[in-house]
């Protein structure tokens, strides 16, 4: 039977006046690589910031994982199952990428010798073992984001939240992401990806929801998304075309 980890009914979210999330709703089943796309100002880090509990919802419900988890912590949120990337890396600069890792994994033990193995373990899994001894702040921009996605893998999730992690990279380094990404999946997470280039999107996910200005415009396959005239059309900012 397919497994829903992830409801979200009706989900809300103003900052004062203004609707940044109206009305949404999506599910996303185990194991998928789900994609979350649409123009700038969408929604869809208010999304993250509101599933991860950063952001209160202003109504609807998030499920995860059979838990009811609105508004809860977001440390809580990161215990329950779900963690996420920030779509600017924040990397701690003046520490090691092992220290860095190490941080992510002290969100689920407290054994220093665990979490320097788990840390080990997911440096390796992004292929940064070469990196581990140096100072965060010293990498590129193509391994700080391998980094970040090592110290969001240290904490174990269920389910992994990915805003724009291919944001500034070459082609190169976002075809080695994406390749991080697929066999981290394959390893049993399930993968919800924000993302603006559109054939990473929909060469990697099984399923993708579009949102515009905070409304859920469409929802559906890669080949259902690229061929629907309304995602077209907010993309290429309607009228301009046939
Ligand atoms: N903390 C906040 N306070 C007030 N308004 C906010 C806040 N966070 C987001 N917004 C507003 O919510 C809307 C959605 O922003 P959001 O950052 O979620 O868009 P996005 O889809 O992630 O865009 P981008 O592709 O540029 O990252 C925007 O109008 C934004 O100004
Ligand atoms: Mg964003």
């Amino acid at each position: 039977m397919i497994k829903h980890l992830l409801n979200v009914n009706h989900v809300n979210k103003y900052f004062g006046g203004n609707v940044a999330i109206s009305d949404v709703c999506f599910s996303v089943e185990e194991k998928q690589i789900f994609g979350l796309i649409g123009p700038n100002g969408a929604g869809k880090t208010t999304m993250f910031n509101c599933l991860t509990g950063y952001y209160p919802v202003s109504s609807g419900d998030i499920v995860f994982d059979g838990k009811k988890i609105n508004n809860r912590r977001p440390d809580e949120v990161c215990r329950l199952g779900m963690a996420r990337t920030w779509q600017r890396v924040k990397p701690l600069g003046s520490l090691s990428v092992l220290d860095n890792v190490m941080v992510g994994a002290f969100a689920v033990t407290r054994s220093l010798h665990t979490a320097e193995k788990m840390a080990r373990e997911q440096i390796h899994v992004v292929g940064l073992d070469d990196y581990a001894a140096q100072l965060a702040g010293s990498l590129p921009i193509g391994l700080k984001k391998k980094l970040e996605l090592a110290r969001v893998l240290a904490t174990k999730p269920k389910m992994l939240l990915l805003d724009e992690i291919c944001g500034g990279l070459n082609h190169t380094e976002t075809w080695a992401i994406l390749d991080i990404i697929r066999s981290i999946r394959n390893s049993g997470t399930t993968i919800v990806f924000i993302e603006h280039d559109m054939k990473a999107v929909t060469s990697i996910c099984d399923r993708i929801v579009v949102l515009n200005a905070g409304e859920k415009l469409a929802e559906g396959t890669p080949a259902e998304i690229t061929s629907n005239r309304d995602v077209i059309e907010a993309y290429l900012g309607g009228g301009h075309h046939a």
